[in-house]
C-alpha cells in the first residue's frame, strides 16, 4: 500500500517511457516482418514485457538493451513447447490471437485472473470466420488457438468499438487470401493501420470506420523511435490542471487523435494546455505538451457530457476524467461506457467506490457514471482492485486530497507505467 499526501503544485519538463499500444504492435510487426528492425524507446510497461516474452516463446530472437529492441526479421514463427503467459494484458492476449490464427500451428494462450475473466468471445467469432478454430472455456481464456496460413478474407463488422479486436482481425488479415474489410461502430486507435502502412503494408480506412486491408500481405522491417505514452502523460496533464501554479512540459509524447482527445475535453473544461513541435514517427504524431495549472472559468460552460463516438477515443482515461469531473463546477457525466465494465477492473464500480470513499457524491448506471462537483476531496484508505488506471487515477485524486490516502495494490502501476511514482514525487512541490 502507498501512502500519499497533498502536494501544492507540480512542476518540471520531462519525457517518458515508449506509448504500450504502440509497443505491442510494432513488436509483432517486428516480429513478422521480413527484415531487421531496432525498436527504440519501447514501453517499460510489464504488459509489453508480456508481448515480448511470448514472442520469444514464439521462436523470435530478440536482442533487448534497456529500451532498444532488436529483430532480425524474416524467421518463421514456430508451435511453442509451453503455454504463452500474457499476465494481465489483453493487448497481448487478443492481438497476437489473431496473429497466432494465421499460422500453422497451435499455441495455448493465458493470462492471470484478471485476465482469465475478460471476454474472448469477440476475437473467436471472426477468427474462426476466416478460418482458424479457437478452444476456450466458455468464450474466456485460456485459448488454444489452431491457426492456419490460408485464412478466408472476412467483411466483418464488430459488435463493440475495440481497437484491440480490430487489430486481431488486421494480423489475421495478412494471412488471408483477398481482401478483409472490418467495420467499426465508432472510431477506435488506429495505431495498426498507421503501422501497418509505415512497415509496407497498404491498409485504407474508409469514412473512418471501414478499414480494409489486401492479404496475403508482407511486412517490411525498420526502425521506429516509439513515441512516449500520451495516457501515461494524463494523470501528469489532469493534476497540473487543477493545481493552480503547475507548470508541466513532457516532450515527444504521442498525439494520435483517436488517442489524445482527453486533451480537448480537459480544454474544454478550462485546462490551458498548448501543443507545439509536432512531428511524426512511422505515421504516428508525436509533440510538446504543456500545461500550466489552474482552471480557466471562462470555458465553464462546457458540455460536460461524455458519450457516443467520444467513449472509445477516451477509454483509458475515463477513471481519471471522473476524478477530474468531481474538481469541477457542474460535475461531469459519462455515459455509453458499458465496455469499462469488462476492463483489468469494472472500472465503472471501481471509480465510483473509491471517489465516494474519497467524499465525492457519484451516481453509477448501467454504462456510466455522473460525478458532481466540486468537491473537497477527504483521503482515505481506498483499492486499486489490481488495476492500473484505478491506481494512478486515485493517486491523482490523493495528491488533491485533504490528509493521507492509502491505496491498496499500488504496485499494479507497472503493468503500463512503473516510473510512475518516481515521476510524481520528481514533480511535485510541497
Ligand atoms: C488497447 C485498446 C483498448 C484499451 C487498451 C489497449 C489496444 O481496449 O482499453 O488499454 O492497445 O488496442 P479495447 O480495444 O478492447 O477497447
Amino acid at each position: 500500500m502507498i501512502r500519499l499526501n497533498p502536494v501544492d503544485r507540480i512542476s518540471g519538463r520531462l519525457q517518458l517511457p515508449g506509448d504500450k499500444s504502440i509497443s505491442h504492435r510494432a513488436a509483432l510487426i517486428a516480429a513478422l516482418a521480413a527484415g531487421g528492425s531496432e525498436i527504440t524507446n519501447f514501453s517499460t510497461a510489464r504488459d509489453c514485457g508480456s508481448t515480448v516474452a511470448c514472442l520469444r516463446e514464439l521462436g523470435v530472437s530478440i536482442m533487448q538493451a534497456d529500451e532498444t529492441l532488436i529483430f532480425a526479421g524474416g524467421q518463421k514463427l514456430v508451435a511453442p513447447s509451453r503455454p504463452l503467459d500474457c499476465g494481465n494484458s489483453g493487448s497481448t492476449l487478443r492481438i497476437l490471437t489473431g496473429v497466432l490464427a494465421g499460422h500453422d500451428l497451435t499455441a495455448e494462450l493465458i493470462g492471470d485472473e484478471s485476465l482469465s475473466s475478460r471476454p474472448m468471445r469477440r476475437i473467436i467469432e471472426p477468427l474462426e470466420l476466416m478460418g482458424a478454430k479457437i478452444e476456450s472455456t466458455d468464450g474466456r481464456a485460456p485459448l488454444k488457438v489452431h491457426g492456419s496460413s490460408k485464412l478466408t478474407p472476412i467483411n466483418y463488422k464488430l459488435p463493440v468499438a475495440s481497437a484491440q479486436v480490430k487489430s486481431a482481425i488486421l494480423f489475421a488479415g495478412l494471412n488471408a487470401n483477398g481482401r478483409t474489410t472490418v467495420i467499426e461502430t465508432s472510431p477506435s486507435r488506429d495505431h495498426t493501420e498507421r503501422l501497418f502502412n509505415g512497415f509496407g503494408v497498404p491498409v485504407q480506412t474508409h469514412d473512418d470506420l471501414s478499414v480494409v486491408i489486401d492479404g496475403p500481405a508482407h511486412l517490411t522491417g525498420g526502425r521506429m523511435a516509439i513515441p512516449g505514452d500520451v495516457s501515461s502523460a494524463a494523470y501528469f496533464v489532469a493534476l497540473a490542471m487543477l493545481l493552480p501554479g503547475s507548470d508541466v512540459t513532457i516532450e515527444r509524447v504521442g498525439l494520435n487523435p483517436t488517442r489524445a482527445a482527453f486533451l480537448d475535453v480537459l480544454r474544454s473544461w478550462g485546462a490551458e494546455i498548448s501543443v507545439t513541435d509536432v512531428q511524426s514517427e512511422r505515421n504516428e504524431p508525436f509533440g510538446t505538451i504543456h500545461v500550466r495549472g489552474g482552471i480557466n472559468r471562462e470555458a465553464g460552460e462546457a458540455e460536460r457530457t461524455l458519450s457516443g463516438a467520444q467513449i472509445p477515443a477516451l477509454i483509458d482515461e475515463l477513471p481519471l476524467l471522473a476524478v477530474v469531473g468531481s474538481q469541477i463546477e457542474g460535475g461531469i457525466q459519462i455515459r455509453d461506457a458499458a465496455e469499462l465494465r469488462l476492463k483489468e477492473s469494472d472500472r465503472l464500480a471501481t471509480t465510483a467506490l473509491n471517489l465516494r470513499a474519497m467524499g465525492a457524491k457519484v451516481e453509477e448506471s448501467e454504462d456510466g457514471l455522473f460525478v458532481s462537483g466540486p468537491v473537497r476531496l477527504r483521503g482515505a484508505t481506498v483499492d486499486s482492485h489490481s488495476d492500473h488506471r484505478i491506481a494512478m487515477a486515485f493517486s491523482v485524486a490523493a495528491l488533491l486530497a485533504e490528509g493521507e490516502t492509502g491505496i491498496a495494490g499500488s504496485e499494479c502501476v507497472a503493468i503500463s507505467f512503473p516510473e510512475f511514482y518516481t515521476l510524481l514525487d520528481s514533480l511535485a512541490v510541497r
